[in-house]
């Protein structure tokens, strides 16, 4: 199968008298093995998402969404009250912090439990396609600027970090949504792409997606992105986002900070892709945007065997904010908006 036609979340409708339930990629197992988990209960999705079997903002949406269906089907096996499902739905939205997908998702999709399970099957079908149309949106846009932008003679060489593509969305992706388009039009050299330390999205996840579509890339160290981008390897960086604040602070996976610094400093763009689902208005800056810190073990262990001091703490932030002045552009489905610091409200995201 082509990681284009991947479909990281799906639900699975029960055969007569079954348990429906959601099916989920499992992402850790990747890139060894293409399996799926499926989840019937509340307790094993909220497990999911905090193992990152299920990850990437959109993609955490959907699986919200879907969420709230699987509370209902599981409630109504288990004789829940309505106060308990709706806290069942609350434990479900919180399960990560920093995305706002999730949230989005589970709000949009909540209201209507009243009208009944086909009702909120319908609304969360609805959120995975527009979130595969909006890629496939961003993914032209996102080509045609960076066409025109770097006028370059040759094929781009293109940096990005974690992993933005299908697994991390409803299908084709969002950065990698963008790399995918200009690979089709054979306007692509080569990806850099981030291991992404500590889970390693990007030598696990992105480079197996480029790898399906026999897309030319490097995996790199993290640590290798600046010097990469100063010795003048790289026309342009492009990365996703988990949530995307007022003043265009934008929150993704820890490193993409020092990515957009680099890119400042080497006066090439850093394009954030992003659905404008993760774009909050209601959050005025990236300072008001809650940074998941994970476990300790993530950045102390290695494939589960101890690699720092017994006396060594961990510390472990799953996200960092780019300031909205270093992103050159932001490519919704909309269009693409040249950002400066400040401005977002001004440009119809409302
Ligand atoms: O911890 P993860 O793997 O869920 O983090 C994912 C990212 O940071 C992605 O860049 C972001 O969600 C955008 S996915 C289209």
């Amino acid at each position: 199968m082509s990681s284009q036609d991947l479909r990281a979340v799906t639900w699975t409708v029960a055969a007569e008298g079954g348990t429906p339930s959601l099916s989920l990629i499992d992402q850790t197992a990747l890139p060894h093995t293409l399996e799926r988990l499926d989840v019937t209960t509340v307790d094993q999705l909220i497990d999911a998402i905090v193992r990152l079997v299920v990850r990437g903002a959109p993609a955490i949406g959907a699986a919200g969404g879907y969420g709230v269906a699987l509370a209902m089907a599981q409630g109504a096996r288990e004789g829940w009250d309505r106060a308990r499902l709706d806290a069942e739905v609350a434990r479900v939205r919180a399960a990560r912090p920093t995305a706002v997908n999730l949230m989005v998702c589970v709000d949009r999709v909540a209201p209507l439990i009243d009208a009944g399970l086909p009702a909120v099957l319908a609304e969360a079908d609805a959120i995975v396609r527009e979130d595969l149309e909006a890629n496939h949106a961003m993914g032209a846009f996102g080509a045609d600027w960076l066409l025109k932008r770097v006028s370059q003679d040759r094929p781009l060489r293109i940096l990005t970090h974690c992993n933005t593509g299908a697994l991390a969305t409803a299908g084709w992706g969002t950065a990698l949504g963008v790399i995918r388009e200009l690979h089709s039009r054979g306007r692509l050299e080569t990806v850099y792409a981030d291991e992404t330390r500590p889970l390693l999205q990007g030598a696990r996840l992105t480079a197996w997606e480029l790898a399906q579509e026999g897309i030319p890339h490097f995996v790199q160290a993290d640590g290798a992105a600046a010097g990469t981008i100063l010795r003048g390897e790289v026309d342009a960086a492009i990365v996703g986002a988990d949530r995307i604040a007022g003043n265009g602070d934008t929150a993704n996976k820890v490193g993409t900070v020092g990515i957009a610094l680099a890119c400042a400093y080497a006066g090439i763009p850093f394009v954030v892709a992003a659905p404008t689902t993760t774009v909050d208005l209601a959050t005025a800056t990236g300072s008001d945007i809650h940074i998941e810190l994970r476990g300790e073990d993530e950045v102390l262990e290695w494939a589960g065997v101890r690699t720092a001091p017994a006396e060594s703490r961990g510390h472990n932030p799953a996200f960092d904010v780019t300031p909205g002045a270093l992103v050159t552009a932001l490519v919704t489905e909309r269009g693409v908006l040249e950002v400066a610091a400040g401005e977002l409200p001004s440009v119809g995201l409302s």
